[in-house]
């Protein structure tokens, strides 16, 4: 396509759209689903680590035996947070009055300030506590509507596909919305201007693209084919074969790329998890069976993985600069289509939540979506 392809005038001029949120977005719709709470190497046994998810206050323990929990970071009793207290691997204790509560089941064991004939049932007081799992390096929790506790299926996993792996994470946190933190995710045009660097690739490496999309349940994938030739770590891969690469996006937040060479693979698992409405993390956790003979491997692509998401970070700190000011944005064929399925998508599981009714999909098949990049 020539320069003069690329500044048309005679098509369609997108409007700018009141539709695309700029404001901090409601968290509310991301209840009830599995999000990464912390790194399992930040809850150590017998404390308590915070965290702040969906705007709730969580606390997080590791007991004697090395399971983990994660209660809300709040006393039912006057509200003083839990990781102001003491955890001795078993019970925790409330630095207020001394309540101590089992964090697996929230129930509470002690009330010191009870006389032996006061027949409170101390048992029947609970701190609320939140379904997790421990895997893939995250301890996970389930957010859930006020009085509710179930969670439906397990927490999602890094699919692998060996026994023998390498796996590392990374992780930044993000001044804005869960949706500018997706649609930042699955952005195809920025790379060449905000990931310019000498081991991935220039202004000048743009070039045409063609790719084929389909509907999964909860969102889309990019069809399976060649990584992209003008970034150097794929260029790399070329040793083992011929590789082909799938990328998909599913609600409410998880983005995963497989890399398959033969017997050898890349796997990697992307989530946007809201802290506030304002605020978002992305953690990224990485697998693999490619290179591993190669002497310092993990902790280069540490170095490289870290520049590489430090880029998007910096550019969405920028971004929330000009956000503040609360613009109109537009959303463009055919680069910014994942973004609008993603509203979409979004929009089509508040509306079958709200009415009882299976999802409708935005997408009625596969599509073919061509960009520069
Ligand atoms: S506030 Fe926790 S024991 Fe009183
Ligand atoms: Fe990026």
């Amino acid at each position: 396509m020539g320069p003069e392809a690329q500044t048309r005038r005679n098509g369609p001029v997108p409007e700018a759209s009141r539709s695309i949120p700029t404001k901090p977005a409601d968290t509310d719709w991301c209840l009830d689903s599995w999000y990464p709470a912390l790194r399992s190497s930040q809850v150590k046994a017998g404390k308590l680590q915070g965290a702040t998810l969906l705007g709730v206050p969580l606390a997080a323990g590791r007991d004697k035996k090395g399971r983990v929990f994660v209660v809300r970071d709040s006393c039912p009793h006057r509200g003083m947070p839990f990781t102001e207290g003491w955890f001795d691997g078993e019970l925790i204790e409330c630095s207020y009055h001394g309540w101590k509560f089992d964090g697996h089941t929230g129930r509470c064991h002690e009330i010191p300030s009870l006389m032996p004939d006061q027949d409170l049932d101390v048992g029947r007081i609970r701190a609320k506590s939140f379904p997790s799992e421990e895997h893939d390096g995250y301890v996970w929790v389930y957010m859930t509507h006020p009085g509710s506790r179930s969670a439906r299926e397990p927490a999602p996993r890094l699919p692998v596909f060996s026994d023998t792996y390498n796996r590392e994470q990374l992780f930044a946190h993000l001044p804005c919305s869960i949706d500018h933190g997706i649609i930042g995710l699955m952005d195809p045009a920025h790379g060449p201007f905000v990931h310019q660097a000498w081991w991935w690739r220039g202004r000048r490496s743009i070039h045409e693209k063609q790719k084929i999309f389909e509907p999964l349940p909860n969102g889309f994938r990019m069809r399976a084919h060649a990584p992209s030739s003008n970034s150097a770590p794929y260029k790399l891969l070329g040793v083992y074969g011929k590789p082909l690469t799938t990328i998909s996006f599913e609600l409410p937040n998880i983005r995963r790329e497989e890399i398959h060479c033969g017997d050898y693979w890349f796997s990697s698992q992307t989530t946007v998890t809201p802290e506030t409405h304002d605020r978002c993390r992305i953690d990224f956790v990485a697998a693999w069976n490619i290179f591993r003979w190669v002497p310092f491997l993990t902790p280069v692509l540490r170095w490289f993985g870290n520049r590489f998401i430090g880029q998007d970070q910096r550019t969405m700190e920028k971004q929330s600069i000009g956000l503040k000011h609360d613009p109109a944005l537009m959303l463009i064929d055919d680069a910014d289509r994942p973004a609008k399925w993603y509203f979409q998508l979004k929009k089509a599981y508040l509306e079958s939540k709200r009415d009882g009714v299976p999802m409708k999909h935005p997408m009625d098949g596969p599509v073919t979506l061509r960009w520069r990049s």
